[in-house]
């Protein structure tokens, strides 16, 4: 059974599904003993064979509910014709967007350079977890995706707002361009396995709020509004907007489920989605207190939301110095209450 499709799909509280973001990544010494044999990041995104060893990798420690593509949501800018590289310690670093040469890119040669990611996802689809797991594949949104191309690095807490909302030709033809973009790439997951999308807004909570709106809801309305007529469920991630905004968000937007950050009230939002699926919440920095701890601030979540359609999840990615053996006492802890 596939007890994330089912949570989804049915919005039903049944059995807990459980999947965390990030799950594939840093925090696994598995990984990292690819990723050392592997310099170029995006080069390594764009290598099935290892694509797929990676994305099982957490599957085979975990009884987890999803597998989860390993790529990035920069693989779209990538595949736009934008440079990206990722350094260590210093995040990725885009190179000089070029618009016009954005523009004038058509659906092949953005295919053309990043089909790799959907070989990836056929290989997952024919792995042996596929039967009873959710595929997860994802994008970034638009707003996130646009930060990120002409900012050119991560953003961190802040950025200059004047430099990014300066040109308005430009954010006008670069959404409008992201929003086709990103849902010919969902849409290429899904033909190729994908069974559960899920939107990455992390910089969200950087907008002002009177630009939630243009940069935020309505962007994401129309992603949101591609994939449902797939038929696919598709989970958003609004990070660090205001808890009143996820509640203005759920009611625009209206995803398949909203994933929460750890600063959202569960006890508050419970009442305010009208019954929507909600993932996540459990701030990512508890995983690296001590099990005590852990425990407390997990039955927390599952007592909040018993009875309710409620996906286990953190408030953002697993955390690089994360043990992995806290991953799999919260997997425990789950199931033991939630047979
Ligand atoms: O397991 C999974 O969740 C699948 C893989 C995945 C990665 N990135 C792999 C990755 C997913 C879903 C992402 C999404 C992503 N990437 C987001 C949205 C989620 C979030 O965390 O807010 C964002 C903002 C990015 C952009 C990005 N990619 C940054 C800022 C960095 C560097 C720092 C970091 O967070 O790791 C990356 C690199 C990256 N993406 C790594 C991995 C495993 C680390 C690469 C390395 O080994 O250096």
């Amino acid at each position: 059974m596939k007890r994330l499709n089912n949570c989804l799909e049915n919005k039903k509280y049944t059995s807990i599904p459980i999947w965390f973001m990030r799950q594939a990544g840093r925090y696994l010494p598995e990984f990292r003993k690819i990723r050392k044999k592997n310099p170029n990041f995006i080069k390594l995104c764009l290598t099935p064979e290892l694509v797929e060893e990676i994305s099982l990798q957490p599957l085979k420690r975990f009884d987890l509910d999803a597998i989860i593509l390993f790529s990035d949501i920069l693989i779209v800018p990538y595949g736009l014709g934008q440079k990206v590289l990722f350094k260590k310690n210093l995040g990725p670093i885009l190179e000089n967007l070029s618009l016009d040469s954005i523009i004038e890119l058509n659906k092949s040669d953005f295919i053309n350079r990043i089909n790799p990611v959907y070989k990836s996802l056929n290989l997952l689809k024919n792995s042996i977890y596929y039967k009873d797991k959710s595929l997860i594949g994802f994008a970034g949104a638009p707003w996130t995706l646009l930060l990120y191309m002409i900012n050119k690095q991560s953003p961190k807490s802040d950025f200059d707002k004047k430099l990014i909302f300066k040109d308005k030709h430009l954010l006008k033809s670069l959404i409008s361009k992201l929003e086709e973009f990103i849902c010919l790439h969902i849409d290429k997951q899904i033909e190729a396995g994908a069974n559960v999308i899920q939107l990455f807004d992390s910089w969200a909570g950087l907008l002002p709020k009177e630009k939630l709106f243009d940069y935020c809801y309505n962007p994401t309305l129309k992603i949101v509004n591609y994939v449902k007529k797939k038929r696919t469920p598709i989970i958003c991630f609004p990070r660090g907007i205001k808890k009143e905004d996820y509640v203005d968000f759920c009611s625009l937007v209206k995803p398949s489920a909203i994933n929460i950050d750890y600063e959202v009230s569960p006890e508050w939002i419970i009442n305010k989605v009208n019954n929507l699926p909600i993932q996540g919440g459990l701030d990512p920095k508890i995983l690296l207190t001590n099990k005590e701890n852990v425990k407390e601030k997990v039955d927390y979540y599952l007592n909040v939301f018993l009875g309710y359609p409620y996906i286990f999840n953190l408030g953002h990615g697993v955390l690089p110095n994360t043990d992995p053996s806290m991953i799999e006492f919260v997997v425990k802890i789950i199931r033991e209450k939630n047979v």
